[in-house]
């Protein structure tokens, strides 16, 4: 079984959100920066996935790494070597150009520095050397940070693009629902990750401009005009991003609505609000299994709390 080492990294005021994106995403509590996993996740969906090194070889000496590379006479056109680092201020980096030197050697066939097809990666992570083939995460999502449209209060891209791998669970094949999708932000990360995702919207101008965000950046996406009462599709997971307002009696009507709804129509809900409204979740029934905040800044004076629920009412 494939042996894949991960980097991730993330803002100290992200860190919770980082943790239950990877409880998500791992099955299990990830408390390292640097860890292993035998899972392979497209980091691309991640903004918290740095690197993913398939390993091919662990050894505890470099001249025994170099040793296996060339035993294994990997021999291929339009090869680049890299040192991955893998810790914070990795003191081994220092002596990245001679380590990669010496790995490109022991590996036949043509580097490419320019173009490579296939990246190899060499780090040495608590006292052992690894080798391997390096992935990145493209970062090309970031441009979705100049949408035409955009609020205010949007969604942040790293807070849009984790929930909706908490509430996917990393499942592409999922059938999600964005219930309360504003201008789109969450429904760009879904396209972007090739999510099979629906948005749903009450107000038409705002729905309009969430098809315009699709289209500025070439997807395809579905967003239909209505009230969430009146869906009557089941999803696999809904991802819904409460609306803020004064808090009226209206608005809190409202909010109860979605959360009620949202129940109804998916198996696996992951609510996000600027207020605590964990009561409100368990007085309509549902059980929350996960739970996080997300601060906007470093700062930390603006919370979002995120609740995650299963189960079909
Ligand atoms: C917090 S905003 C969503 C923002 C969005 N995530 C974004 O970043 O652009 C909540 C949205 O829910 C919509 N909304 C409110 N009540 C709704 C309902 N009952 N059914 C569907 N949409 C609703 C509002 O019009 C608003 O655009």
């Amino acid at each position: 079984m494939a042996q894949y080492m991960y980097y991730i990294n993330y803002q100290d005021y992200e860190a919770d959100l980082c943790a239950l994106e990877m409880r998500a995403l791992f099955n299990k509590s990830i408390e390292s920066k640097t860890f292993f996993s035998d899972l392979r996740i497209d980091e691309s969906i991640s903004p918290y996935l740095k690197s993913r090194l398939e390993v091919l070889h662990t050894t505890t000496t470099f001249e025994d790494l170099i040793q296996r590379i060339r035993e294994s006479k990997y021999s291929l056109e339009a090869f680049k070597v890299q040192y991955v680092p893998v810790v914070k201020l990795d003191p081994v980096n220092k002596a990245r150009k001679i380590i990669t030197k010496s790995v490109g050697y022991a590996i036949e066939g043509f580097p490419s520095f320019d173009k490579p097809q296939i990246i190899y990666g060499v780090t040495y992570y608590e006292g052992k050397w690894y080798f391997g083939v390096v992935v990145y995460n493209t970062m090309l999502w970031k441009e979705h940070i100049s949408k035409p449209y955009s609020y205010s209060s949007s969604l942040g891209i790293n807070t849009a693009k984790a929930i909706l791998n908490v509430a996917a669970k990393g499942d592409v094949f999922k059938k999600i629902i964005d219930p309360c999708c504003g201008v789109g932000t969450v429904l760009l990360e879904g396209h972007y990750s090739s999510y099979d995702i629906t948005g749903c919207e009450i107000k038409g101008k705002v729905a309009n401009k969430a098809r315009e965000n699709l289209k500025h950046f070439g997807y395809q996406g579905k967003v239909i005009l209505r009230d969430i009462k009146d869906i009557d599709e089941v999803y696999d997971a809904a991802v819904v991003d409460l609306p803020y307002g004064n808090f009226s009696q209206s608005d809190e009507a409202n909010m109860v609505n979605i959360i009620r709804h949202s129940a109804r129509i998916s198996k696996r809900q992951v609510f996000i609000s600027s207020i605590d409204l964990k009561e409100k979740i368990r007085e309509e029934g549902l059980v929350i299994v996960d739970e996080s905040v997300v601060y906007k800044s470093k700062s930390r004076r603006f919370a979002r709390y995120i609740w995650v629920c299963e189960g079909l009412k």
